[in-house]
């Protein structure tokens, strides 16, 4: 398929539902896993413009920063600290209304003021986490979630 995304505006369910098959055609036949994380972050950050969009991976029993668009980060994240090893460590999809009240939080950027963190498997095993901070509170809910979950599945092919 060509290289560019349709952008939409409306509200955020349409949004996810026309993104979600171009992702999937744009990650289709792509076996690099890098390749298919750098776009799946690029496309999220064209159509959401979110403050920080990106992914971390596990690498020797850490995480480590992967792919991603926004801000410098930080670049590496111990099991069970920060809301992505906490993600991480409990494998389980982490929405995080307000970071000042997330005992543990990584303040990456002072901006960032609520997130969502989902673990991404390859073949059963979480081999890293999507990270998505917004600059707003309250920002995430379970629509996120659950099309955020659609999008890191379409990871593991
Ligand atoms: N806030 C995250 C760290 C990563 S950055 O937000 C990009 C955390 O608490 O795990």
């Amino acid at each position: 398929m060509a290289e560019d995304l349709t952008i939409i505006t409306g509200n955020k369910e349409a949004q996810y539902q026309s993104l979600i098959p171009q992702l999937s055609a744009l990650l289709h036949g792509e076996t690099d896993l890098i390749a298919n994380l750098a776009n799946v972050a690029a496309a999220l950050k064209e159509q959401f413009n979110w403050f920080w969009v990106g992914f971390y991976l596990v690498k020797d029993n850490e995480l480590v920063l992967g792919p991603f668009q926004g801000p410098v980060a930080c670049t590496r994240i111990q099991k069970g600290k920060g809301v992505c090893g906490a993600a991480w460590l409990k494998a389980e999809t982490l929405i995080v209304p307000n970071v000042d009240e997330f005992p543990g939080h990584i303040a990456c950027a002072s901006a960032s003021k609520s997130e969502i963190v989902l673990p991404v498997y390859q073949g059963g095993n979480i081999i890293g986490v999507l990270d998505v901070d917004s600059e707003y509170l309250n920002h995430f809910d379970e629509v996120d979630a659950k099309y955020l979950g659609e999008i890191v599945k379409l990871i593991d092919n």
